[in-house]
């Protein structure tokens, strides 16, 4: 992929974008996949979704499909969803409960909710088969924010510098987040939106506020620092203070849920984004929190599973949270409607080179710089015809 940024040709005040190419290939997906998607954390799933010992769930991951299950013990487990005897995919539905067993529907090889071979036809037949060798392959695994999240890579990077790190650097400070409780909140709406759009559109989307006075009138009526364009995203520990009329983030600006209990006064009626890269979005304000998942299934295909997390009391009174949920519901269906408005355009002969970045998305030049680094080669053994050791 060629090198994204660099002034564009006006004097300085516009980057350059990545090439239409990089949003509109397969084969730039299929890199991606390998070298972003399967070499860092992933987050995958709620834990809570998965109450009970038994309960699965399966993710597609990069170009791999992991098998999430809570075992016996009540502990969260993931694998290859492969059977180790003749590579066939063990659970094919999404998501589904176990008894004690994960059984291969071929030929009935067992796995027990830890990933151990326990069982299969005729194995009294072959004493020298060792089991220990037949299990599942396990993917790591790490819970945090009440999350279950998951990493590929034979070594999975730092998952406090990666992740918690991604957080603390937008917040500024690392108690920040533990201020809302996120594991303990409760679930209270869950939508799921199919985006033709390329992932990267939507981490751009959701990085820059340029857009927000043209597409997101209640968001900016909240929000009004947003009427400006520049993005919360912009500076460290900086949250967007509501409207001094608005009493909640609401899709009208009326009353929400009481504050959370331990948030901090400088969190109050603020707003607060962050991405964590590569598919993670997490928007904060002081009575519930939405955490985007990203889910990319190809070079312009990406699912989005999004929560809306409050209080345990909110949802056990049965309050209505449809205003409250509407806001941000309709600002998801407002991007993502321009996300797949510009996605044709990535394959246009008019955007070979890229676009631009002016200075109030000029953050995003940060992004497409990352991106390119994780897709480059890393530096090989030199090479011996180089230099003057080499032949001549
Ligand atoms: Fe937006």
């Amino acid at each position: 992929m060629a090198a994204p940024t660099g002034a564009a040709p006006d004097g300085g005040s516009l980057i350059r974008t990545l090439p239409g190419h990089a949003y509109s290939t397969p084969e730039s997906f299929a890199r991606e996949q390998e070298r972003i998607f399967e070499a860092l954390w992933f987050c995958a799933l709620r834990s809570a979704d998965l109450a009970a010992p038994g309960a699965f769930r399966t993710v597609p991951i990069g170009r791999e499909n992991v098998l999430v299950v809570r075992n016996t013990a009540g502990e969260l487990r993931a694998f290859l969803n492969v059977c180790s005897h003749r590579g066939t995919r063990l659970c094919t539905e999404e998501s589904g409960t176990v008894r004690r067993t994960l059984r291969c529907p071929y030929h009935s090889w067992s796995y027990d909710l830890d990933g151990s071979l326990v069982a299969a036809p005729h194995l009294a037949r072959m004493p020298q088969l060792d089991r220990g060798a037949h299990g599942l392959r396990p993917v790591a695994l790490r819970e945090w924010l009440g999350y279950a999240w998951l990493c590929l890579a034979d070594r999975p990077p730092s998952f406090d510098t990666e992740v918690r790190g991604a957080v603390t650097g937008r917040l500024g400070d690392g108690a920040a987040i533990d201020h809302y409780r996120v594991d303990t909140l409760a679930l209270g709406r869950r939508i799921r939106y199919d985006v033709r759009a390329n992932w990267k559109l939507l981490i751009e989307n959701f990085m820059e506020c340029y857009h927000c006075p043209t597409i997101h009138p209640e968001l900016v009526a909240v929000l009004p620092e947003f009427g400006g364009g520049y993005a919360a995203q912009t500076g460290v520990g900086r949250g967007v203070a509501f409207a001094e009329e608005a009493r909640g983030f609401t899709v009208d600006g009326g009353e929400g849920f009481g504050r959370l209990p331990e948030i901090a006064d400088h969190q109050d009626r603020r707003y607060f984004a962050i991405t964590v890269r590569p598919q993670v979005f997490i928007n904060l304000v002081p009575d519930h929190v939405i955490v985007h998942r990203m889910f990319p299934y190809a070079y312009d295909g990406t699912v989005i599973e999004c929560d809306w997390l409050y209080a345990p009391e909110v949802i056990a009174s049965g309050a209505d949270t449809g205003r409250s949920v509407e806001l941000f519901h309709r600002v998801n269906e407002q991007d993502f409607a321009v996300c797949e408005r510009t996605q044709p355009g990535m394959a246009s002969r008019a955007y070979r080179a890229g676009g631009v970045l002016v200075p109030a998305e000029r953050h995003i030049g940060e992004f497409h710089s990352w991106v390119t680094g994780m897709l480059a080669d890393p530096p090989g053994p030199p090479d011996p015809t180089d230099g003057p050791e080499g032949p001549g």
